[in-house]
């Protein structure tokens, strides 16, 4: 049996290097967008896209992914000490590459924002049972409903290998690109 494919690091907030979280949550204020279900991809020791939905008072929820021990560690003591916000924001651990398509429902806003960052050698192998990034990123439109957002980040380590994915994916699945925003390219799903 392998090892799940964890982040030894931590991460924690540098709006400097890494603004895309709070770009994300100034997208959604801008856009007005309420009640809505949203699926990001890399908590942060911060958590501030989980914080900031569960205390904006839009109504929105998010479930949010980390491979980071520490980061997870954050977020139980976060949820701990603040009842509103684990009542709208739910963290897991886990590698986004082994995602389970029945185990996770249908999300209004999709953030695909460090796809192509943390795939290893053997991620795909059949050993390991991972997949590719287009494949995470075929998935998670999949389970973008009609009408929803998938978000996507200019300046991420992964942006040369996102930008061959996206001209052939978008092409190939029924979405649209609108407006940029700030550092985040933002898809509508038809
Ligand atoms: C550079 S940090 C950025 C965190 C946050 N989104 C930000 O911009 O401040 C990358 C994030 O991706 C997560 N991550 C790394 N490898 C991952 C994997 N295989 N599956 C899911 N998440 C992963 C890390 O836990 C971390 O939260």
């Amino acid at each position: 049996m392998l090892k799940m494919n964890y982040w030894t690091d931590k991460w924690d907030l540098h709006e400097d290097i890494c603004p895309c979280d709070v770009h994300f949550n100034e997208w959604v204020a801008d856009q007005g967008l309420k009640n809505k279900l949203i699926y990001h991809f890399g908590t942060g020791t911060h958590h501030v896209v989980g914080i900031e939905q569960a205390r904006n008072g839009l109504g929105n929820s998010v479930v949010s992914i980390t491979a980071s021990i520490e980061e997870y560690q954050a977020y139980i003591k976060l949820v701990t000490e603040n009842s509103g916000v684990a009542r709208n924001y739910l963290a897991y651990f886990g590698d986004i590459y082994l995602t389970n398509g029945k185990l996770l429902p249908d999300f209004d806003i999709v953030t695909m924002v460090h796809l192509c960052e943390f795939f290893f050698p053997n991620t795909a192998s059949a050993e390991y049972g991972g997949m590719t990034d287009r494949q995470v990123l075929d998935l998670f439109t999949d389970k973008t409903r009609p009408g929803g957002y998938l978000v996507f980040y200019k300046n991420s380590m992964g942006s040369d290998e996102t930008g061959k994915i996206l001209p052939v994916w978008e092409k190939e699945k029924p979405v649209e690109r609108m407006a940029d925003f700030k550092t985040l390219i933002v898809y509508r799903k038809k």
